[in-house]
């Protein structure tokens, strides 16, 4: 059976038991502070478990991308050395939400695997909590047990604690106890001779967990409680990989469909074969595994990058080059080359890999193209570190530095440590390591209090659209303490005209007015979940009362000028660039706006000028703001908005339109275009291979732009003298420097040739080496051609110039040729070394290289060092 087949026949098998089927949510998580990136099939359905929302389907059925490599499920680290862990994989998914329990789902799970999937039964096992004695105090699921005791003999239920057991989303949020199906694929001898229930939960790679039915009926709380929830919920996880591993009869995940094309295509590329090597196959398994993560988390629009989700992404990626340039002698980027494989197979279940294939392999081969340099960069300072070592054990420290500054793989490190005959100082890195985390670890960590609740059974409503300022009362307040904000309360209104941050629009300030007069300052809101979170330093005394909460008008005016702006740029990119053009990325501030998006050249100065024009045309049109504010998502995306990969949308949606431009947009927008006033590009760069970032103002602050620009201009002219034009003037001034220069240059050339005639007389004779270091007062290029000069008129030379140029010291080494193959002398190797005294390094070739430094004072000790590699 295909894996396409597969997922088909789980559909819609829950599809015949009146569940509704769902698309995946986005893998990459934008809008809750407690998770990175979906690690279950339930994230998305969080609020309904709660009770915080209402579903419209109280049966759903999907299958969903996961990701688990960070936060409580992290099997990152163990990917490719088994057969049957991924970063990213599928979760087929089952879910009631306060409808049906344990029963159906249950009597369901058995039905699909044994009469649809027809697996025998005689290989399944399962598990059922047996209660735990911690402070949680929880009894054995006894109604599970009676109910698969009715369908399985007993001898086939296991019972399992709470690590295996009762599972949790996180630290806090929705769980409760589950079961698990087990399934014992071993061939018959095997069988007989080991009994399945005694390898359940033991990593066994053929018997594994399939499925997890998860009964959720409690809430864990900040303070790490558990609560009982209102409703009673269903949420079931099978691992779509493993069940194509069991259907299609093999043996590993990476021998089912999903994974042979991905590893053909390695072998291909990179004449490796799998399946006769330890070492290999388990680099052609992370290589195989990561590029699927990485790709659908670019195609959700998360590139890598240095810090959150990116840098995650980064990591993965790094993680497969690494095991490439290790074990499959890949010195070139190749993984990139796997995203049109990867689209081919997967492209039909998931479109946006096809959409977005140009871009991800992009985005890939660029990370790739930038680890490789550090990797090779890496080799040579550890080569170094190797050779100044003072015994067999390298420095933990020095280690770290290796792979906390240039990015170099502790593993790789290690590796090679090992070929050459040394050891790691292992805990003097991990010490070195564990230092660094603590330090971040202490700057990020935030602690929540949990919620004081005022009022129950409220809905939140959002009012901002239309009024920036509202009488509203407080629904439940808490303290979260953090390094960066020090103390902070969070508040929660029943309804509220703060815009919560989002849709990259920032959140909106203001301030609350108690009755008693006593004003309460807003600095920023934000989303959690569905609720709208109101930050301040400082909490109302009396809390049940109304307050006036009145929104920063300025601010907000100026948000919504430039989220206006944004929409028409956008419409302008797609109009003058071409609808390859989407966007990546924005932040809407009050002060600027920051566009990204797809776009493989740099954008012209024309074509931005154009981009200005377009846009401060419609500015100039006066286009009335025309919005939706609820219709169905097909009826907008017929209107002709565009829809985000990585972006949740709900089943109706708000539509903003501003004449030919429409998008689904939750944000804050101004009534008119006219209200913005104009429209400046500010600057436009490149922030990833493939994407573009242009940043630019509006309003008050294209005035601001404007006069900051002519005061300078007043500057310029006042220092030009203020009857001449300063075009003319700048040009005359260029001349005449470029004159300048000229001269300067054939002075410092006569100079040199002095100073050859002087320097060849002070050569000393070593081991029949002609030897000199000398402190020279020349730049660079100075050094270089002297030095090449001196070459070319004397034999058997070692020099070693050094120099002090603006505040920095150079060194530069010159070896006869012969001197270089007879002696097995290496100026690059002598520059990097003698780089230490300088506090820098270099390199170049054997014959000559350069070394560039932050301290001019050891320039001296440099050069009394040199005569050592003659003597
Ligand atoms: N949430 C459970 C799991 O991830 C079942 O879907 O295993």
């Amino acid at each position: 059976m295909t894996s396409q087949k597969v997922r088909e026949q789980f559909l819609s098998f829950f599809k015949s038991k009146e569940h509704r089927i769902v698309p995946s949510a986005p893998m990459v998580i934008k809008d809750d502070p407690t998770l990175m990136f979906t690690n279950a099939g339930m994230n998305q359905f969080k609020e309904f478990f709660l009770g915080n929302s209402t579903p419209k389907h109280q049966r759903v059925a999907d299958t969903q991308k996961c990701l688990r490599v960070s936060g409580k499920h992290n099997d990152l680290e163990e990917v490719g050395k088994d057969t049957y862990h991924h970063t990213m994989f599928e979760m087929l998914g089952n879910w009631s939400f306060g409808d049906y329990f344990k029963k159906e789902a249950i009597t369901w799970a058995w039905e699909l695997l044994t009469e649809v999937y027809g697996i025998n039964k005689d290989r399944l096992y399962v598990s059922v909590f047996e209660g735990s004695d911690d402070a949680d105090k929880l009894e054995m699921d006894k109604e599970a047990f009676d109910l698969w005791k009715a369908i399985v003999p007993e001898d086939r239920i296991i019972m399992g604690d709470k690590k295996d057991n009762f599972w949790e989303m996180g630290d806090q949020g929705p769980c409760g106890p589950c079961s698990e199906i087990h399934v014992d694929i071993r061939p018959d001898a095997e069988r007989k001779k080991v009994i399945g229930a005694s390898l359940i939960n033991q990593d066994h790679p053929l018997v594994v967990e399939i499925w997890n039915l998860v009964f959720i009926q409690y809430n864990r709380k900040a303070n790490g409680k558990l609560e009982d929830l209102p409703e009673k919920h269903i949420d079931t996880g099978m691992g779509f990989e493993r069940l194509c591993m069991v259907l299609q009869g093999v043996h590993s995940n990476y021998d089912t469909d999903i994974f042979t094309p991905l590893i053909r295509e390695i072998e291909t590329i990179t004449n490796k074969r799998y399946g006769k090597d330890q070492a290999t196959d388990v680099a052609i398994r992370v290589v195989a595994d990561h590029v699927r993560a990485v790709a659908f988390s670019i195609a959700d629009g998360q590139l890598p990058s240095n810090t959150g989700a990116g840098y995650v992404i980064r990591r993965i990626l790094r993680r497969a080059i690494r095991y490439g340039f290790t074990f499959l002698d890949t010195n070139k980027p190749f993984i990139h080359r796997l995203v049109n494989v990867l689209g081919e197979q997967m492209g039909t279940a998931f479109p946006e890999l096809k959409k977005q294939h140009q871009l991800i392999e992009n985005v890939i081969k660029e990370e790739e193209h930038s680890f490789l340099g550090t990797l090779e960069q890496g080799l040579v300072l550890l080569d170094s570190i190797i050779k100044s070592a003072k015994s067999k054990t390298i420095d933990g420290q020095k280690a770290f530095e290796l792979y906390d500054t240039f990015g170099f793989p502790i593993d790789l490190t290690a590796l090679i440590l090992e070929e050459k005959g040394y050891d790691l100082d292992v805990e003097g890195f991990e010490k070195a390591l564990q230092e660094q985390k603590d330090r971040s670890r202490s700057a990020s960590e935030i602690s929540k209090a949990d919620w004081t609740v005022l009022m129950t059974d409220t809905e939140q409503e959002f009012v901002g659209y239309d009024m920036l300022e509202a009488d509203i009362r407080l629904v439940k307040y808490r303290k979260v303490t953090s390094k960066k904000e020090g103390e902070q309360y969070q508040m929660v209104f029943n309804l509220t005209p703060f815009y919560a941050e989002g849709g990259g629009q920032v959140g909106d300030k203001g301030y609350l007015e108690a009755q008693n007069g006593d004003v309460i300052y807003i600095v920023d809101t934000k989303r959690e979940n569905n609720e709208i979170v109101h930050f301040s330093e400082s909490l109302p005394k009396e809390k049940s009362g109304i307050f006036k909460a009145v929104v920063d008008k300025k601010q907000r005016q100026r948000t919504a000028a430039n989220h206006t702006a944004t929409h028409l740029l956008h419409q302008a990119l797609r109009e003058i660039l071409g609808d390859h053009v989407e966007q990546k990325g924005s932040a809407v501030h009050s002060k600027y706006l920051r566009f990204d998006f797809s776009h493989f050249s740099k954008v012209t100065t024309e074509q931005l000028r154009e981009v200005e024009n377009f846009v401060n045309a419609r500015i100039e049109g006066q286009l009335p703001l025309q919005e939706q504010r609820s219709i169905p998502m097909k009826e907008a995306l017929a209107e002709g908005a565009m829809a985000l990969f990585g972006e949740k949308y709900g089943d109706t949606v708000r539509t903003v339109r501003f004449g030919q431009s429409i998008e689904l947009c939750g944000g804050t927008h101004v009534k008119n275009t006219g209200d913005i006033w104009h429209f400046k590009i500010v600057s436009e760069g490149a922030v990833a291979a493939g994407i573009r970032r242009i940043e630019a103002i509006t309003s008050d602050a294209v005035k601001d732009f404007y006069f900051e620009n002519n005061r300078k201009l007043f500057e310029i002219k006042d220092l030009l003298g203020k009857s001449q034009d300063p075009v003319k003037a700048v040009t005359a001034l260029q001349e005449e420097n470029a004159q300048l220069k000229k001269q300067v240059e054939s002075l410092l050339k006569d100079k040199a040739k002095n100073l050859k005639g002087d320097l060849l007389n002070e050569f000393e004779e070593v081991n029949g080496i002609n030897f000199l270091a000398k402190k020279v007062d020349l730049d660079a290029g100075g050094m270089k051609d002297l030095a090449f000069e001196i070459g070319n008129t004397k034999e058997n030379v070692f020099l070693l110039f050094g120099a002090e140029k603006e505040g920095k010291a150079l060194l530069a080494c010159y070896i006869s040729k012969n001197l270089v193959g007879e002696k097995e002398l290496n100026a690059g190797t002598i520059v990097r070394e003698l780089g230490k005294y300088i506090q820098g390094g270099g390199g170049g070739q054997p014959f000559f290289a350069t070394a560039g430094g932050k301290n001019p004072a050891g320039i001296q000790e440099a050069l009394k060092e040199a005569k050592k590699y003659i003597k």
